[in-house]
């Protein structure tokens, strides 16, 4: 018989909390499978569980999730879907976003990297704030160029992120300071996502080409390049900075990418589990659903812990540990199912490029203070970490696949 799930009295999406979100989740995760919040939305955190409910989108639905408001200003389109309309954004979505085109970058992507080390370089021995002056610097740039966007303002992705993270979490004290002076940032975003501000060969313009296909409908469209300017940026910064903070505490590790470069994507792809940028995904169940012996109602507003799971030791060996040579088939930092992320492949060609360049320049990164958290509560991850390089004296010049 399946069990009552046990309330959970400890604000986990407050301001103190989210500071310490790491340890509020492993404690979570240890406490119980499954818990109730004070305001009734259920959390479910170890590994096995998050991931049979990322699975099964016909009981985990994604039309609504806890805290959902319809009329924020995230858009309501692919990740808010089930199947059949799911199926038909997402295939739109994936050709817009096709391998060539998102290879096409590479090149713009290199050059950006070799400036910013360039820079940052120059710079040896001072303490950098490695999100300001790399990881940010670089996807607000790459990002905006791959996607096309024409207007000025690049700076106002910040404040966006900052608010479309808020409108997953819970209206709290972070929710307002989020919300506080958008007006502006919503007037840019209406320009920058504008057909006519778009140049031609970049992502936004091959969304806009599928609605002059049919594919989709032009208002369609327009959520898609929201979509893709709100789910690509502060995802990208925080999982680059938790892999440059990873080298920084786990040297071992980075020598062993900077020995073998070929390592790139497996370092990046491990700081994802070390330190997830998104702690729960959001659903609703269409059914009561038993989850590791506990009884979850239909109807009820879940979160499938993400961070957590990615932690979790009954599916991790020394989970703390941060391990280029993991086998990471079972990680959920991508998300798991239909809603995996479809933006993979872009973010992991610029974090290819960006690590790459790093791994080859720089012979060691050092904690140079506290790193500061995103006050945010979904999102997590360094709003600032300060960090010294130490240029390698000779090159690595050993190739990157
Ligand atoms: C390191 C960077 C990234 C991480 C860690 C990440 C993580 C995730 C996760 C966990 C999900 C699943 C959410 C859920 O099931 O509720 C997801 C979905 C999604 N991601 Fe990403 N993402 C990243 C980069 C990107 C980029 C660069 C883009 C766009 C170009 C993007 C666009 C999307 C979209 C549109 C979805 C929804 C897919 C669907 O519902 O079918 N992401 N991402």
């Amino acid at each position: 018989m399946s069990k009552t799930i046990p309330d959970y009295d400890i604000d986990v999406f407050s301001r103190e909390s989210v500071i310490d979100a790491r340890h509020v989740d492993d404690a979570l995760r240890e406490f119980a499978p499954v818990v109730r919040l004070a305001d009734g939305t259920v959390l479910i955190s170890r590994h096995a569980s998050v991931t049979a409910g990322l699975l099964d989108w016909k009981t985990f639905s994604n039309t609504s999730r806890p805290w959902h408001d319809p009329d924020s200003l995230r858009p309501e389109i692919l990740l808010t879907d089930d199947p059949p309309r799911h199926t038909h954004i997402r295939a739109a979505m994936t050709k817009a976003l096709s391998p060539a085109l998102i290879e096409g970058m590479r090149t713009s992507f290199e050059r950006d990297a070799v400036a910013i080390f360039d820079d940052v370089l120059s710079r040896e021995g001072e303490t950098i704030d490695a999100v300001s002056d790399i990881t940010r610097r670089f996807v607000f740039k790459a990002l905006p160029d791959a996607f096309g966007m024409r207007v000025e303002g690049r700076e106002n992705m910040s404040a966006f992120g900052h608010m479309v993270w808020a409108t997953l979490g819970p209206q709290n004290e972070l929710f307002h300071e989020a919300m506080t002076g958008i007006e502006p940032v919503l007037a840019w975003l209406e320009r920058c996502c504008n057909r006519e501000n778009l140049a031609p060969g970049g992502i936004g313009m091959a969304i806009y080409e599928l609605a002059d296909e049919k594919v989709i409908t032009e208002a369609e469209a327009k959520l898609l390049t929201l979509t893709v300017l709100s789910a690509g940026a502060d995802t990208t910064v925080l999982t680059m900075a938790n892999a440059l903070r990873a080298f920084a505490l786990f040297p071992a590790e980075y020598q062993k990418l900077r020995a073998d470069p070929k390592l790139v994507r497996a370092a990046f792809d491990e700081s994802l589990r070390w330190d997830s940028p998104s702690r729960m995904a959001g659903r609703i169940t269409t059914r009561e659903v038993d989850v590791d012996g506990y009884r979850v109602p239909a109807g009820q507003r879940v979160g499938l812990m993400f961070a957590a799971a990615n932690r979790d030791p009954r599916a991790w060996a020394d989970p703390d540990q941060y391990d280029i040579k993991r086998d990471l088939k079972k990680q959920v930092g991508w998300g798991y199912g239909i809603h995996a992320c479809v933006g993979r492949v872009l973010a992991q060609l610029e974090a290819h490029v960006l690590l790459s360049e790093a791994a080859r320049r720089v012979e060691r990164f050092e904690v140079a203070g506290d790193m500061v958290p995103w006050l945010t509560t979904i999102g997590h991850g360094p709003a600032k970490l300060p960090l010294r390089v130490v240029a390698a004296r000779a090159q690595n010049t050993a190739q990157v696949a």
